[in-house]
């Protein structure tokens, strides 16, 4: 069996705190075992363009506290195409690289199904602060966002209740509800709004009419992105209710700074998981966490998990604010 020498990593997709540190844990332990690490810059983009480079330890030193992602990442149409793949496989044979590991969410895992069918070397760490993949109950980067989400919810809410103003504000997450509930119960918001647990207009109506009856002087309301355009939904409830009301979106504040330390051991774990199973040729899979382990799942399965929903959180939460 021929011995690992050379790996290669990229991330992909939409960045991640905690993504620096796991590059930077993965070049150290590739550095213990006497193997090079390589940096592909900007995702799929960059394997495709052969933009790969040989990191030293200058270039990582001082990555591991750092959110965006120092490599740069790419959500790359033509990674999509069998030529692409085509021309990312020549790139990766000529540097000689023995495996790919890259960094993302379900997009990079999805292209990384394809790669492996003409270059099987290849191994998935989840990084993505949505944490929507059902196969694994932590992502790379997601306790950094809901802890970024809770700091703007606790600042809002402060200036929020000084002027007696209802606040409507819109975390991230793509599909998944996982940084509006974790933020919401977190940040002592007043009602959640999820795609998994979702709400009309007239419902989220009552709900804040009920909590201004309760006395509650400015009830804040957490809805995740894409479900419904929360300066319009404020406008509304300021017109229809004749109290003032915001609304905010916390967008790219959530996505940015220095990872948490829960991100950055985590994005440790899955970075020595990932040279080890290098180093005993295990590939073909993308790691995860259950129940506090480390897991591995085959490519070709991680898609058959339904996103995860922490229901019985939810409940505690409507519970809490009698909703
Ligand atoms: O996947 C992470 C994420 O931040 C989602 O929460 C969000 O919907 C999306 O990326 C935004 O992507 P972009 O920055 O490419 O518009």
């Amino acid at each position: 069996m021929k011995k690992v020498k050379n790996i290669a990593i990229l991330t992909s997709g939409g960045d991640a705190p905690g993504m620096n540190s796991c590059i930077y844990s993965v070049f150290q332990t590739c550095a213990l075992n006497g193997i090079n690490l390589y940096g592909v810059r900007r995702g799929y983009s960059g394997l495709i363009e052969g933009d790969i480079v040989k990191l030293k330890y200058d270039d990582v030193r001082d990555i591991n506290n750092l959110g965006g992602s120092f490599l740069g990442t790419s959500r790359c149409k033509e990674f999509e195409t069998p030529e692409g793949r085509q021309s990312a496989m020549q790139n990766l044979q000529k540097q000689k690289i023995d495996c790919l590991i890259a960094i993302g969410g379900d997009g990079t895992f999805t292209g990384l199904i394809e790669f492996a069918k003409i270059y099987p070397n290849v191994i998935g760490i989840p990084g993505t602060i949505d944490n929507d993949m059902g196969y694994t109950e932590r992502t790379i980067g997601f306790d950094t966002a809901v802890n970024n989400a809770v700091d703007a919810i606790d600042i809002i809410k402060q200036t929020m209740k000084a002027n007696r103003r209802i606040s409507v504000i819109e975390t991230m997450g793509r599909h998944c509800g996982m940084i509006a509930l974790h933020s919401a119960t977190a940040g002592n918001a007043s009602i959640v709004v999820t795609s998994e647990r979702n709400k009309t207009e007239q419902e989220i109506k009552e709900l804040v009419v009920k909590q201004l009856k309760r006395g509650n002087p400015a009830p804040t309301i957490v809805i995740a992105e894409k479900l419904l355009d929360v300066k319009k939904l404020a406008e509304n409830l300021e017109n229809e209710l004749g109290v003032e009301a915001r609304g905010i979106v916390l967008g790219y504040i959530q996505r940015g700074g220095s990872p948490t330390v829960s991100d950055r051991i985590t994005a440790m774990r899955f970075a020595v998981e990932s040279v080890h199973s290098a180093l005993s040729q295990q590939f073909g899979f993308v790691l995860g966490i259950r129940a506090n382990k480390i897991i591995r799942e085959p490519l070709n399965s991680f898609k058959s998990y339904q996103p995860y929903f922490d229901a019985e959180l939810f409940d505690e939460f409507c519970a809490r604010n009698k909703i």
